[in-house]
């Protein structure tokens, strides 16, 4: 169980000024949590070696969330020296709606918007829960398997399949390359991994060039096909440059990945390590669920894992003019880190806020990011989390890990590459 211990004020002092998001000591992966709340008593806006600020107060990450005019999303000047000019993972990462400010941000958003109704997710639920059950006669079969491949990370490449319409026998490479682009995002890479980031880009718009191509002659239905929508443009005429097209369906594929898998891995692994809130859902999802009495529970369920355990920690936006965060005057250019992880642990923002509690209320995490930015999918991702660990739960109440499951050893995305576990 994660419980932040103790911490003298002066050790508290001690961590805080020595924080370095490039040179995180290896025990940061296990429990970031303790750092972050030193850093959040001590040193709110910290100033990094490299020149960059580290915020981790809640009320920090909303007024720079909220403040879009002065808090750019748009990733030009912070890439180009991390990937060199004319590298696939720059052209990427620069055209993807996410960052990018408007106008851009706006069109590609209000294009994918349109396929993401509360009509068109709530059409996705029956295929989604065929798709669960599905994996949870084979986990039974075998009587367990592992947490994140075989059930966790198996559903989002479906969804998001689904959503781009992408032909259902093409889907195996998809969730490598997600792994590896927004691998590359990481504060500090390896050879290797830059390397293999940029061939991941390369192959996914290869694939992705054949795709569309086929789609512009053959279209799909607008009101659920993400890809579709994307090609015919908005209503005015308007339409995505073939570049911008594509690199936002590579953000689209990866989006909804990685993110969505560690909500669930992180929820399955947790609810081992705290045995009341188990008990406790377990006891509201009782023996004959009745999934649509139990949204509710499960909703609130969800949402206390994305804020206890959030899938993405670290958010990035660029100052573009003199501004103050916390009292600390930032200077226009400033390089500025939002810890959801640390703000969503924030005492000031949550009671308790060290314990999972699956029940609750006014849970305003900032899991999804907020503002003009804030996570297209998020309704997608709370009916995947919903079904996922619902039917999960009913289906083994008794599951346990046979071993320690294994950290993806990431700063920013929040996860387990395994966990064993049996029924
Ligand atoms: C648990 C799952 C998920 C988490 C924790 C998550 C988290 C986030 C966060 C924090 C942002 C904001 C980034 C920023 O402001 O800098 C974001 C943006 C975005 N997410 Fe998600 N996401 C999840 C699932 C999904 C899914 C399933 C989709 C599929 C459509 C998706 C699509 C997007 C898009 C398109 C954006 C960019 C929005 C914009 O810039 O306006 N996400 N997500």
């Amino acid at each position: 169980m994660q419980v932040t211990p103790p911490m003298t004020a002066e050790r508290a002092r001690e961590i805080a000024a020595a924080f370095d998001l490039r040179a995180l000591p290896e025990d940061f992966y296990a429990n970031p949590f303790p750092v972050y709340a030193a850093l959040r008593e001590t040193d709110p806006v910290h100033r990094m070696p490299d020149g960059s600020w580290f915020l981790t107060r809640y009320a920090d990450l909303v007024a720079v969330y909220r403040d879009a005019q002065s808090f750019s999303s748009d990733k030009k000047v912070e890439f180009t020296p991390k990937y060199g000019a004319g590298a696939p993972l720059l052209e990427h990462h620069t055209t993807s709606l996410v960052f990018n400010d408007p106008p851009l941000h706006t069109r590609v958003r209000k294009l994918i918007m349109g396929a993401l109704t509360r009509r068109a997710i709530a059409d996705m639920e029956p295929g989604l829960v065929l798709l669960v059950e599905s994996l949870l006669d084979g986990i039974e079969a075998e009587g367990g398997g592992d947490l994140v491949e075989d059930f966790a990370s198996a559903i989002p490449v479906e969804i998001i399949g689904n959503l781009l319409a992408v032909p259902r026998d093409e889907r195996g490479p998809l969730r490598a390359w997600s792994l590896a682009i927004l691998g590359a995002l990481e504060p500090k890479l390896t050879p290797q991994q830059e390397e293999l980031g940029n061939r991941s880009v390369t192959e996914f718009l290869d694939y992705l060039r054949v795709l569309v191509a086929d789609r512009r002659k053959h279209p799909g239905d607008a009101e659920h096909d993400v890809l579709t929508r994307l090609i015919q443009g908005e209503a005015t005429g308007e339409k995505l440059s073939e570049t911008e097209l594509l690199q936002n369906c590579v953000f689209i594929l990866n989006a909804g990945h990685e993110t969505t898998t560690n909500l669930i891995g992180n929820a399955l692994v947790a609810l081992e390590e705290w045995p009341q809130a188990r008990a406790q859902l377990l006891r509201a999802i009782g023996t004959q669920p009745d999934w649509d009495a139990l949204e509710p529970v499960m909703t609130l369920a969800v949402d206390e894992f994305l804020r206890f355990e959030s899938s993405n920690q670290l958010g990035n936006r660029r100052a573009v003019k003199d501004c103050e965060v916390g009292g600390v005057a930032l200077p226009a250019g400033a390089l500025v880190t939002l810890c959801i992880g640390a703000a969503n642990r924030d005492p000031a923002q949550f009671a308790n806020p060290d314990v999972l509690d699956l029940a609750r209320e006014n849970n305003r995490h900032l899991a999804f990011g907020f503002g003009i930015h804030q996570c297209a999918g998020l309704s997608l991702a709370r009916l995947e989390g919903r079904v996922a660990i619902g039917r999960f739960l009913a289906r083994f109440p008794r599951y346990r890990l046979t071993e320690p499951p294994t950290r993806g050893g990431r700063a920013r995305f929040r996860g387990f590459l395994q966990a064993p576990f049996a029924v």
